[in-house]
């Protein structure tokens, strides 16, 4: 997973007043080759530049990959999405690549809301885990992660470039882990 604490505004940063409504206003819906363009704005504008066209278009065509995201009305957001969410399934265990919301659009649910949506379809498509890795300083997806009953299963140790260590997330999907949050 990127880590976006030295590169894109700050994820801890308050909501800026305005057009982006509280999650659950639009359900998260699977995106595809069409949501390229959308896909790409939302990157730079919350991871800055994450991965490049070609690396979208892979994400959103490849087999195995799952994509969701949530789209509202945003003159801000070009196709008006605002949140991403990846994975990649490899047999039973959900590998998610990618979450972000638009800076405008956070501490509003949105990404929880799309995590647990992004958990469902995988388990939907059988996958029993999901796991991903986060900078040991991205405090508000270390926190994201905690309220969705993620565990720390271990640590990579200067795995990004900026020194931070990864640190790997586990959890085990279950419908009553879904739904008894
Ligand atoms: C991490 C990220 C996806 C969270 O999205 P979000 O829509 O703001 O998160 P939510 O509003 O759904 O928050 C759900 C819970 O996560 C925790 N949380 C989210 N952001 C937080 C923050 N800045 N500080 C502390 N806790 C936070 C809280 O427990 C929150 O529940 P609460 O609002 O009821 O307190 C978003 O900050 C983001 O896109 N960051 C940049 C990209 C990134 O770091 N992606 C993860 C890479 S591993």
């Amino acid at each position: 997973m990127p880590d976006p604490t030295d590169a894109a505004p700050d994820p801890g940063q308050p909501p800026t007043p305005g057009s982006i409504q509280e999650s659950g206003a639009n359900p998260a819906r699977l995106l595809q080759a069409c949501d390229l363009q959308a896909c790409l704005a939302l990157d730079g504008a919350a991871l800055g530049g994450f991965w490049s066209e070609s690396q979208w278009r892979a994400e959103l065509d490849g087999a195995g990959r799952l994509c969701l995201g949530i789209d509202q009305p945003n003159p801000e957001a070009p196709g008006g999405l605002v949140a991403v969410a990846c994975g990649w399934l490899v047999v039973d265990e959900l590998h998610i690549t990618v979450l972000a919301v638009d800076p405008a659009g956070r501490r509003r649910g949105l990404g929880r809301q799309l995590l647990e949506a992004l958990l469902a379809a995988a388990q939907a498509r059988g996958a029993l885990h999901a796991t991903l890795e986060v900078a040991s300083g991205n405090q508000a997806a270390l926190a994201l992660y905690a309220a969705c009953d993620f565990q720390t299963a271990g640590t990579r140790r200067g795995y990004y470039r900026n020194g931070q260590d990864a640190l790997i997330q586990w959890k085990r999907i279950t419908t009553a882990a879904l739904a008894g949050r």
